[in-house]
């Protein structure tokens, strides 16, 4: 059994739907199952979800004791027929904290089980996003890497790994533009922001002539950089204009959020922690969370800098339209010396890029 996991009970009449259940959440949950009329074999989870038949009430006093017993502030998810509420009030008068509708899904049950973060992926494979491989991957760690975080389990390190090599062979072989134009179409501007900066690191190392190993490290350090980000209501994250101080002091926590998240995690590179902390701080020292100077940053958060700032000016915003790739550049020559200006020389071409 995985230690660092959090344990689910599946309750269901069907040892097939509890498999698929478990299916489903693999990798993040240790999962038990039984079925509803053997209770007494164990005690509820942390969280637990009950996929019952609940037109039979033949023991339902025993399930409503028995989810009385789980931990405080556990979860109790109850699987209902669409639009049925005599099954919804019946749910809750069990004990519910919330219901999904069958047939279950990945996304409502994600969504059930961490609130909204968990539905910010979308369906990878949804038209949204096109039809390709290496965006589908970097969606798929995304969401890997928000839902570790908000249920405070390990991040899976060799999941992001493989994503960052598909993210990395998919922009050599389709190139950065056709990058950008896709992830730009992904509904969640957070992911949208990830994916950007994933790509514009991965191709400013090619640029720059790194070895593939060094690129993959781009690759990893922009899927993770903004991690902390889902310590951070999503209604900030994702809110249709622009961000009040007092939301603006919430979100520039994600840095040591993320930081924090990660820091006890074995096998992660002191590279990657030290992005995820250091990518908003600048050379002058006017930077967060520590104010920094430039003799305390590196090549890679220097880098991985300007790709954040570049990515976050050409994403796509419910309330301002996009920079050009032109305009954005001039931007970051404008920063001057918050910048390591040597690099944002080398980034000059990245002003050229023509996108829709
Ligand atoms: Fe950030
Ligand atoms: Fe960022």
């Amino acid at each position: 059994m995985d230690a660092t996991l959090d344990q689910i009970s599946i309750i269901s009449d069907s040892q097939c739907r509890a498999e698929d259940i478990a299916r489903h959440l693999a990798g993040m949950f240790v999962t038990q199952s039984f079925a509803r009329r053997n209770l007494a074999q164990a005690k509820p989870a942390k969280y637990t979800i009950v996929d019952i038949d609940l037109e039979d009430s033949s023991d339902f006093p025993d399930l409503r004791r028995w989810l009385e017993l789980r931990p405080k502030a556990g979860t109790a998810i109850f699987a209902v027929e669409p639009g049925v509420r005599r099954q919804v009030l019946q749910a809750y008068a069990l004990g519910a904290t919330d219901f999904v509708e069958r047939p279950l899904n990945n996304q409502a049950l994600l969504t059930a089980l961490f609130g909204d973060i968990g539905s910010l992926a979308g369906d990878p494979s949804a038209r949204s996003v096109g039809n390709s491989d290496g965006v589908s991957a970097g969606i798929g760690a995304l969401q890997n890497i928000f839902t570790s975080v908000t249920s405070g389990t390990a991040v899976d390190l060799k999941t992001i790994h493989a994503a960052g090599d598909t993210v990395v062979s998919h922009i050599e072989a389709e190139g950065l533009v056709r990058w950008i134009d896709t992830v730009r179409q992904h509904h969640s501007q957070t992911y949208q922001h990830c994916l950007l900066v994933t790509g514009v690191g991965v191709a400013f190392g090619q640029h720059l002539g790194f070895c593939s190993g060094d690129r993959q490290k781009l690759a990893f350090g922009g899927l993770l950089h903004d991690i902390g980000k889902a310590g951070v209501p999503v209604a900030i994250l994702e809110k249709p204009s622009a961000l009040t101080d007092e939301e603006m002091a919430v979100m520039k926590q994600h840095p040591l959020l993320g930081f924090e998240a990660l820091r006890a995690m074995p096998g992660i590179h002191p590279d990657m922690l030290d992005v995820v902390l250091h990518h908003h701080e600048y050379l002058d020292g006017s930077g967060y969370p520590h104010g920094l100077g430039a003799s305390e940053l590196s090549d890679i958060v220097r880098m991985m800098t300007i790709a954040d700032v570049f990515g976050a000016l050409i994403e796509r915003r419910a309330y301002k339209p996009p920079f050009s790739c032109e305009a954005a550049y001039q931007v970051l020559e404008n920063m001057g010396c918050k910048l390591d200006t040597d690099l944002v020389r080398e980034f000059r071409p990245f002003a050229r890029l023509q996108i829709m």
